[in-house]
C-alpha cells in the first residue's frame, strides 16, 4: 500500500542483482511510493542478473558502473540527474563483496590484495560515491543517502571474515562524511544494519542457514526480511526523518540488544559437544 512518501523525489539505487536483492525491493517500493529512479550495477551483474528487467518494470534507466571507479560514479550521477530531470533526493548503496570469502580464505590467512578489493568494493566505494556527488553538487538539500551494514561491524561473527572490517569502515565513513555533507549541504547519511537475509551476497557467508536460524531465535521480533528492510529505507529517504544523520540504525528484530533468549538457550543445550575433525582434533569455531 502506497503512502506517497517519496512523491516527486529522484533516486539512484545501486546493487539490485535479482529479485532476492535488498536493493531490488527498495527500488520497487521507492517507485510505488512515487519516486522516479535510476538503477546501477556492474556491467557483469547487468549481463548475468535481472536488472534490465527491473529497469523495464519500473521505467528506470540502468547505468553500468563499477562502484570502485570514480569515473564510472561520475557517469552515474551525471546521467541520473539528466534522466530524472534534477538533483538527486536519495541514494542507496547496497554493494558488498569479499574475494577472500569467495575463495574461502580464513581471517588468519587473508590474501591482502583480496582484502584491498573487499574494502574498496564494500566500503571505500561509499566514500567515492559521496565525494563524487558532493563535488558535482548532485544531491538536493536534505537528500538522504543510505548504505547497508551488518552487526559484525561491532561484534565478531564466525565466518563473516574481512567483511566485518569493511562494514566497520563503511559505518565510520557514514559518520565522517555525514558531518561534512550535513554541515555544508544538509545531506544526511546513515547505515541500516540488517538481519541476515537470503540473497546472492548473503549465501556467501559461511554457515548462513545456521546463522539465520540462530539470529531468528535470538531476536524477539525474528529476522527482518528484505522487504521489511526496504520499507525502513523508504522512511529514511522520506521527509519524515529529516534530522536523522550519521547513524547506524539496527533493523534486526532486536537481535543487537539481546544477550541470550530462551529459544536460543534451549537450542544450544541440545548440542554442547566440542567440534572435532575426522582425527578427533578440536576445531575452534
Ligand atoms: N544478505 C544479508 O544477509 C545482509 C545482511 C546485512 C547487510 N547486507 C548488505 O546488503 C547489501 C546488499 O547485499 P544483498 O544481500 O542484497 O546481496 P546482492 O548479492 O543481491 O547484492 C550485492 C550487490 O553488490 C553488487 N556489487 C558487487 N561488486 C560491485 C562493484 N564493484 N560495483 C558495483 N556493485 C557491485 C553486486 O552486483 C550485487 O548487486 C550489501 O552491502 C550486504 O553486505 C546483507
Amino acid at each position: 500500500m502506497s503512502h506517497n512518501l517519496l512523491q516527486g523525489k529522484r533516486g539512484i539505487i545501486f546493487g539490485a542483482l535479482n529479485d532476492m536483492s535488498i536493493a531490488w525491493k527498495v527500488a520497487e517500493q521507492a517507485v510505488e511510493e512515487g519516486a522516479t529512479i535510476t538503477l546501477s550495477n556492474t556491467p557483469m551483474a547487468i549481463r548475468m542478473g535481472d536488472v534490465e528487467a527491473l529497469g523495464k518494470q519500473l521505467n528506470a534507466k540502468v547505468i553500468a558502473a563499477d562502484a570502485t571507479s570514480v569515473e564510472d560514479l561520475q557517469k552515474v550521477f551525471e546521467e541520473s540527474v539528466d534522466a530524472l530531470g534534477g538533483k538527486i533526493d536519495f541514494v542507496l548503496h547496497s554493494i558488498g563483496m569479499s574475494p577472500n570469502v569467495r575463495k574461502k580464505r580464513r581471517y588468519d590467512d587473508l590474501d591482502y590484495n583480496m582484502l584491498e578489493k573487499t574494502l574498496d568494493i564494500s566500503a571505500i566505494s561509499f566514500h567515492k560515491m559521496l565525494q563524487v556527488a558532493k563535488k558535482m553538487d548532485a544531491i538536493a538539500e536534505y537528500g538522504s543517502v543510505v548504505a547497508l551494514s551488518y552487526v559484525a561491524a561491532q561484534r565478531t561473527f564466525f565466518g563473516y571474515n574481512d567483511m566485518a572490517d569493511a562494514k566497520s569502515l563503511l559505518e565510520s565513513i557514514t559518520r565522517s562524511f555525514g558531518y561534512i555533507y550535513g554541515r555544508e549541504k544538509c545531506v544526511r547519511i546513515n547505515t541500516v544494519s540488517q538481519s541476515p537475509t537470503i540473497t546472492t551476497a548473503g549465501s556467501g557467508v559461511k554457515g548462513m542457514d545456521n546463522l539465520m536460524d540462530f539470529s531468528d531465535k535470538m531476536s524477539p521480533l525474528g529476522n527482518a526480511s528484505a522487504d521489511e528492510c526496504a520499507s525502513y529505507c523508504i522512511t529514511l529517504f522520506s521527509d519524515l526523518t529529516r534530522k536523522v544523520t550519521m547513524q547506524n540504525l539496527y533493523h534486526d528484530g532486536g537481535f543487537s540488544s539481546m544477550g541470550m533468549s530462551l529459544r536460543a538457550m534451549n537450542q544450544y543445550s541440545k548440542g554442547l559437544e566440542e567440534y572435532t575433525d575426522e582425527n578427533g582434533n578440536i576445531i575452534y569455531g
